[in-house]
């Protein structure tokens, strides 16, 4: 469902309401209320999504000075550029004088950005350089209007972002899944192929369907062929533990097995969730492609296919499943109410050759379909829990247990935004 009949009804008072009742509803899914107001929508960005650390780019993406990449979050657009000092910045594209866009391309290569209203023009570093026929001004000064930055954080070659100048730095809290993180090199890692899937549905149905895997062996059947987590842990206890005591020997990473989860409202921080922990593969499969097989070479410091998947977590919207050849991460942007854009990078080893060492419809095949297999369910949940008529049932304990966990998160930080 894309268009949202708007509540005539809706205030701040109603969605304190609205949430205080969730209070006497803990372990029922949420009042579609929270997928339909504005109100609410405006407050998320505000306190939720404007305060998080988000993945923006990888460094891979901006070798070279001048070299930027554009990241929408909302209606805002952030340009993460490399200056000609070799420093990397996220400027808001929003120019000091009246406001446009600075900025249109996506990706691409500039010396300056020179807004296409009045013309003033920024160096890659966001300073001002020149301002029109400003000098009659009295005591105007150029320094004075720089364009805005966001913070960065930059961990293992990707480039996190925060709109909140107060965020405390993340990278303590990320570096507790250094060792499991750093077993695939990502900072000189490659990207072999990423796309971006627009969903026509309200973010939260987008990210609550990735934080759990109730839905796996029903909707996803190539997933839950070779996936453990699509069971009951009880079911695959042996299997998983058998893989998490040969992987450290196996990849030749110490401590690659090692949990570490730390999400929400157990983050070190705000937004600075991380989460690190390893799943099985069911025998005979070693990794996450169509048929098991491997699709590309290992990667990083791996020796070998020890039938794991790496299972990671970092800020509240990014994500990454790392098999022993491949890496996809997995991002979550809202764009409007009823709009969410889930953006998959494939990274693969930076030796590794495309058409050589491996092919990109193999390599993406599995989780390109999975993503429209859950576009499928996503566009569903959202028609049907956005009806005035959908009555909330409970949550699975176990494979619903994450899901509840960002609930939770959320509905106390809108509660404490008020
Ligand atoms: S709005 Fe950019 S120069 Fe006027
Ligand atoms: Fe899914």
């Amino acid at each position: 469902m894309s268009r949202i009949a708007t509540l005539v009804d809706d205030t701040v008072d109603l969605m304190q309401r609205k949430i205080a009742a969730e209070d006497s509803k803990r372990g029922f899914a949420i009042d579609p209320y929270f997928y339909r107001s504005h109100i609410v929508y405006e407050q998320e960005l505000t306190s939720l999504v404007f305060k998080s650390w988000i993945y923006a780019a990888h460094i891979s993406e901006i070798p070279n000075p001048g070299d930027f990449v554009q990241l929408e979050i909302g209606e805002d657009a952030l340009i993460i550029v490399r200056d000609k000092q070799n420093n990397i910045h996220a400027l808001f594209n929003i120019c000091r004088h009246r406001g446009a866009r600075v900025c249109e391309e996506q990706q691409g290569n500039a010396t300056s950005f020179v807004c296409p209203y009045h013309a003033w023009t920024y160096n890659t570093d966001g300073t001002l350089r020149a301002a029109r026929h400003m000098q009659v001004l009295d005591g105007f000064n150029i320094a004075d209007y720089p364009l805005r930055k966001a913070r960065l954080a930059i961990f293992e070659g990707m480039i996190f972002v925060n709109c909140d100048q107060d965020a405390a730095d993340p990278l303590p809290a990320f570096q507790k899944a250094g060792a499991q993180i750093g077993a695939y090199s990502l900072g000189n890692a490659k990207i072999a192929d990423q796309r971006t899937y627009q969903i026509e549905a309200n973010w939260k149905f987008c990210l609550e369907n990735y934080l759990e895997c109730y839905h796996c062996g029903n909707a996803h059947r190539t997933y839950a062929k070779m996936h453990t987590l699509q069971d009951l842990y009880c079911n695959v206890k042996g299997q998983v533990e058998a893989m998490q005591a040969r992987a450290p020997e196996v990849t030749g990473v110490p401590g690659i097995e090692a949990e570490h989860i730390k999400i929400y409202d157990d983050a070190d921080s705000f937004g600075a969730c991380v989460s690190a922990s390893r799943y099985g593969l069911y025998e005979g499969f070693q990794t996450g492609s169509e048929d098991g097989q491997p699709v590309a070479p290992l990667m990083g410091k791996m020796k070998g296919y020890d039938g794991g998947t790496g299972d990671f977590q970092f800020g509240p919207l990014t994500f990454m499943l790392n098999y022993p050849d491949h890496c996809v991460l997995y991002r979550f942007i809202p764009r409007g109410l009823t709009s969410c854009d889930i953006k998959l990078v494939w990274f693969v080893d930076a030796n590794a050759e495309e058409g050589v060492d491996y092919d990109v419809d193999r390599l993406t095949a599995l989780w390109h379909n999975t993503t429209l297999e859950d576009e499928f369910i996503i566009k569903r949940n959202s028609a049907g829990a956005n009806s005035r008529f959908f009555t909330p049932g409970p949550y699975h304990p176990e494979f619903e247990e994450t899901l509840q966990k960002f609930v939770r998160w959320y509905l106390k930080n809108l509660a404490n935004a008020l």
